[in-house]
């Protein structure tokens, strides 16, 4: 079964059965600094698992199209992946365990045709801050799961929780027995050695972790699904890998045909970084030197190393994005929409690239002169990681380049100095999980307000072609990215601000209304990204000025806002202006 086809039978599957499908949430959250990517499909929920009401209802469903880099580099194994698609299915205080429990059965096994033996399914064990799960091992006993396919495990394995701090609970697992040897007498679902497969995850979410460690109950009993497409789509075909299935295999295939080296790890890091790479940039995602886009720019950048060690032209990156194109299309539309963008931004990226690569070896001739000079017969790993962490270059072109004039490289130093890199970043995107939507406090939601009131005077005073294109909040600023082919006159930027301070001097009421997402096009309301919205949809009106579909939350009156003041504005990126500006009190 194809991948697209698993996703239609899901979404249909839990459209039966009640669930409004809602579109997936951008790749990159939209208003929300604190979180770098979309990594799961309840991140865009959390304020609706914690009590707000959904305009879709309290059964939802979706495709969510998530990204998470913390195994970045395991990629080029047989499973791990940075892109993926998650589709899940939400209970928000409405059914819990048992439902949740049989309709997982009975799509696995009646819509998916997957044989009974083959399921093995966790429980949560108990523990102090939690009873054991007998509840659900009961419902999997009802529902027709086989006799010793039933395991208990710990917060480790049966435990989920975004980050450190947020809605989490116990969960259940469901495994694929991939029918491979055993390891050992104690092979198990909680084994690594991959006879066992896990498929799915169905968290009962009715706690919130507090940022002291201790948990308090939600105000309702939530379900949060996930189920990872990909993964899937291997089973169900019989493939080893991910990158066996039609979602890969058309670049896979390019690949091996264009490449001088044969490797098999660099194809899939290729194949994997290629189409995440494209996912970020449709949703909006530009390469630079920090947090979103130096993700990006890694993947990218790695991506190009991997085709340089296959000695397969760089030329051909535009070949293979289209490929990708006209592979995944039917997924996600958006990506033939974007795919002049995509090929600018990764052709962009490719040039400095190259640029920084020539730098880093005038650099590098420069350190080993120096070694030479001290007689050393090492480069000292912190060069080689300033190498690295300043120039983009690669550990192991420095090492390559060190032999080729005799010399080591301090590989252990390098690789300590690298994890300790990665342990800083990988707490910073915890960090950043953290607050996720709920995060809202009285200043961001007045930039939030004031995003608005921007994006209306900016299309007031430049004209409709102002569309956003990118939106970030902090407490002290808001920043707008939107399209305009010119620079902005001094003149524009004064009328802009003017247009601003006179809504917040009208003091003018913001208002709230859900609609039908038709109804609320057909009364001009702007609208943002074309596949973010679900069928209802809220509508923020402030005063007679500016409409538009959004989540909030919005200030109640524009009045006491402070005065809007633009600090700069400059260019983003091509036929991209992007704006900063702040509210003074
Ligand atoms: N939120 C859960 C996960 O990501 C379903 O696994």
């Amino acid at each position: 079964m194809k991948a697209i086809e698993i996703r239609n039978r899901y979404l249909n599957f839990f459209k039966k059965h009640g669930h409004a499908v809602i579109p997936s949430a951008p790749l990159i959250p939209e208003n929300d600094p604190s979180v770098l990517f979309t990594t799961a499909g309840m991140q865009p929920l959390v304020p609706y698992l914690l009590g707000e009401t959904h305009p879709a209802g309290t059964r939802l469903t979706d495709y969510q199209k998530c990204l998470r880099t913390v195994d970045i580099d395991e990629v080029g194994d047989n499973r791990h992946l940075t892109y993926f698609e998650m589709l899940g299915n939400w209970s928000l205080g409405d059914y819990f365990k048992e439902e949740s429990i049989q309709m997982s059965f009975d799509f696995l096994t009646k819509e998916l045709g997957i044989p009974v033996e083959k399921l093995y399914v966790t429980c949560f064990k108990g523990d102090e801050d939690c009873p054991k799960d007998e509840v659900s091992s009961k419902c999997w006993e009802k529902a027709g799961i086989l006799d010793g396919h039933i395991f208990f495990y710990g917060k480790d394995d049966n435990w989920w929780i975004a980050g450190e701090e947020g809605p989490c609970g116990p969960d259940t697992e469901m495994f694929y027995d991939t029918g491979k040897p055993a390891c050992s007498d104690n092979c198990q679902p909680s084994c690594d050695c991959g006879k066992y497969v896990e498929i799915w995850n169905n968290v009962f979410m009715e706690y919130y972790k507090n940022s002291d460690g201790s948990y308090s109950k939600l105000k309702q009993k939530n379900v949060d699904t996930g189920l990872g497409l990909e993964r899937m789509a291997m089973l169900l075909q019989g493939k080893q890998t991910p990158f066996d299935t039609e979602l890969f295999m058309p670049v896979m295939s390019k690949l091996e045909e264009l490449q001088k080296v044969d490797d098999i790890q660099s194809r899939r890091i290729i194949a994997e970084h290629l189409r995440a790479s494209m996912m970020v940039i449709c949703d909006g995602g530009r390469p630079s030197n920090i947090d979103r886009g130096y993700i990006l720019r890694r993947l990218i950048r790695r991506m190009i190393r991997h085709m340089n060690k296959l000695q397969i032209d760089l030329s051909e990156l535009k070949n293979l994005i289209d490929i990708n194109v006209e592979n995944l299309q039917e997924m996600y539309p958006a990506l033939k929409e974007n795919q002049e963008i995509i090929e600018q931004v990764i052709i962009e990226e490719k040039d400095k690239f190259i640029k920084t690569l020539t730098h880093g070896e005038k650099e590098f001739s420069k350190e080993i002169q120096k070694a030479k000079e001290q007689g050393k017969t090492k480069i000292d790993g912190e060069v080689v990681f300033r190498l690295y962490d300043t120039y983009g270059f690669p550990p192991e072109v420095t090492k390559e380049l060190a032999e080729e004039n005799g010399m080591e490289v301090d590989t252990k130093k390098f690789e300590e100095l690298f994890k300790a890199h990665q342990e800083k970043s990988r707490m910073g995107s915890e960090q950043k999980f953290k607050g996720g939507l709920a995060d809202q406090n009285e200043k961001t939601i007045a930039y939030h307000t004031a995003t608005h009131l921007l994006h209306q005077a900016l299309r007031t005073v430049l004209g409709e072609h102002v569309k956003q294109s990118g939106s970030n909040i902090t407490e002290e600023r808001l920043r707008f990215d939107f399209t305009h082919p010119a620079k902005m006159t001094p003149e524009e930027i004064e009328k802009v601000e003017n247009l601003v301070n006179e809504q917040i001097e009208k003091d003018l009421k913001v208002t709230c209304e859900e609609m039908p997402y038709e109804d609320a096009k057909a009364s001009g309301a702007i609208g943002l990204f074309t596949d973010k919205y679900g069928d209802r949809v809220k509508v923020y009106t402030i005063g007679d000025f500016s409409k538009e579909i959004c989540g909030g939350p919005h200030v109640e009156h524009t009045g006491n806002m402070g005065k809007f003041k633009i600090k700069k504005e400059e260019s983003s990126s091509s036929g991209i202006r992007r704006i900063k500006a702040v509210l003074i009190k």
